[in-house]
């Protein structure tokens, strides 16, 4: 990518679909230019339900976003989320075919097609193949093995499937809203490219992107993806919650959470009364703000809880040195990250986009860490290519390239 080159994002959320211009900047930097938001109600927990809805939606998101930029979009990556989603570790051996034994990008293509052969039911496909780590000669611990020389070449990655038909329902409402998809990325993958530190990643994290239907997460360590999950709750259920228990219709639950909400009952005192908007015509209520923290704190206690017991499924539950951040709309509400503290028993952060320049106030907000980690996936994917390319010949651009992708490794 050279300077000025343009990447979009488009995340295609339960809640919101979000359209993200960027500008490549010198250096490799990502200059935000359009922003183009657009409310969403044809996707249920993350997948597409009513294809003719989220056209509309997209069509409109696009449509702010080119307004804002000046520009025409044509082409865009892509979030992909939802509970079909499945992920695993794989390894691939190979031996090194070149002359005196030396590692090219071949041999590491190779091998990590060689760790992709693995059987997949017909009604799923694989969505990344992330490496994590090459063995040569049975050493560990490699992180870019071009140029080593060794016989035996192995390499460990993390693959994430998912269903070809939610994939397809994507693509499809895209193009049908006139713009081509580049590639799918797992939205918990995307926002770790805008809200993690190379450090973090490297210590060990968990990513926990809280959204409207899903909450979506990931675990790093050693400057790698080991671990990816969706749990079936987010911000939707917590506004159902506030809805029932407080009887007000959603849209004003929605509005309540978001101006009072709390998600940790001990932050809140007695004293504080909000009004509730009545059912019907009905005349408000005025309540303690303490009641509707007690019903957030249950559901978000039980999210936290579920993405805790699926992290102590992975072998990284005691090696995340560089504790949590949680990011997505569902984290905007107070107190999230205190009562996350309490459930991880690790250092909680809220995580915004870092690194980027030009409309940042625009983008700063948790809920645009999916679109703006998508048009950095964006940039970090060209890189790969070019290092992949270049490794074979050219030193000098495969040395540019590589320092380029040491952030994000060959993601
Ligand atoms: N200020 C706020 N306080 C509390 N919650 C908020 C706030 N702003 C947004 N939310 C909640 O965030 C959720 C939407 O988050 P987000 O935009 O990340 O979801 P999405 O990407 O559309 O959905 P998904 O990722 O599940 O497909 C909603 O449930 C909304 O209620
Ligand atoms: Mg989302």
């Amino acid at each position: 990518m050279v300077k000025g080159d343009r990447i979009v994002g488009i995340d295609i959320g339960t809640t919101k679909i979000c359209t993200i211009v960027a500008e490549v900047e010198e250096e490799g930097g990502l200059k935000i230019t359009g922003v183009g938001s657009a409310p969403s109600d044809g996707l249920k927990r993350g997948v597409v339900v009513n294809v003719e809805k989220t056209v509309k939606s997209i069509q409109e998101a696009i449509d702010r976003a080119e307004q804002m930029s000046d520009t025409r979009i044509t082409a865009v990556y892509a979030g992909i989320a939802g509970d079909h989603i499945r992920s695993f570790n794989s390894r691939g051996v190979i031996a090194v075919s070149g002359p005196e034994n030396e590692i090219t990008g071949n041999d590491e293509a190779r091998v990590i097609e060689a760790a992709k052969a693995i059987n997949i039911p017909l009604d799923r496909e694989i969505v990344h193949v992330l490496p994590q780590d090459f063995l040569v000669d049975d050493q560990p611990g490699i992180k870019d093995p071009i140029g080593m020389s060794g016989v035996r070449l192995e390499a460990d990655v993390h693959i994430v499937t998912g269903a070809v038909t939610s994939a397809q329902n994507i693509c499809k409402s895209i193009r049908r809203a006139g713009v081509e998809v580049v590639d799918l990325v797992l939205e918990p993958i995307a926002s770790s490219y805008a809200v993690l530190t190379p450090d973090e990643e490297e210590m060990g994290c968990l990513l926990v992107d809280i959204g409207g239907g899903t909450s979506d997460i990931a675990v790093f360590y050693g400057g790698s993806i080991r671990h990816t999950a969706v749990v079936g709750l987010g911000g939707e259920n917590v506004t159902q919650d506030i809805s029932i228990g407080m009887r007000t219709p959603v849209k004003q639950a929605e509005e309540l959470k978001r101006m009072h909400g709390c998600a940790l009952s001990s932050l809140v005192s007695k004293e504080e009364v909000i009004e509730v908007p009545g059912i019907a015509g009905r005349p408000p209520n005025k309540v303690e703000r303490a009641e509707m923290t007690a019903i957030i704190e249950a559901r978000m206690d039980e999210i936290f809880s579920l993405v805790h017991r699926e992290l102590m499924r992975t072998d990284y539950a005691h090696l995340l040195a560089a504790g949590v951040v949680v990011t997505g709309g569902g984290a905007m509400v107070d107190g999230c990250a205190e009562l996350a503290e309490e459930i991880f028993d690790m250092p909680v952060r809220i995580g915004t986009s870092r690194n980027v320049t030009g409309l940042v106030d625009a983008v700063t907000q948790p809920i645009y860490a999916t679109g703006v980690g998508l048009v950095q996936f964006g940039l970090n994917h060209q890189n790969r290519e070019g290092h992949l390319v270049n490794g074979n010949g050219e030193m000098f651009n495969s040395i540019l390239g590589r320092m380029k992708g040491w952030v994000k490794d060959f993601f």
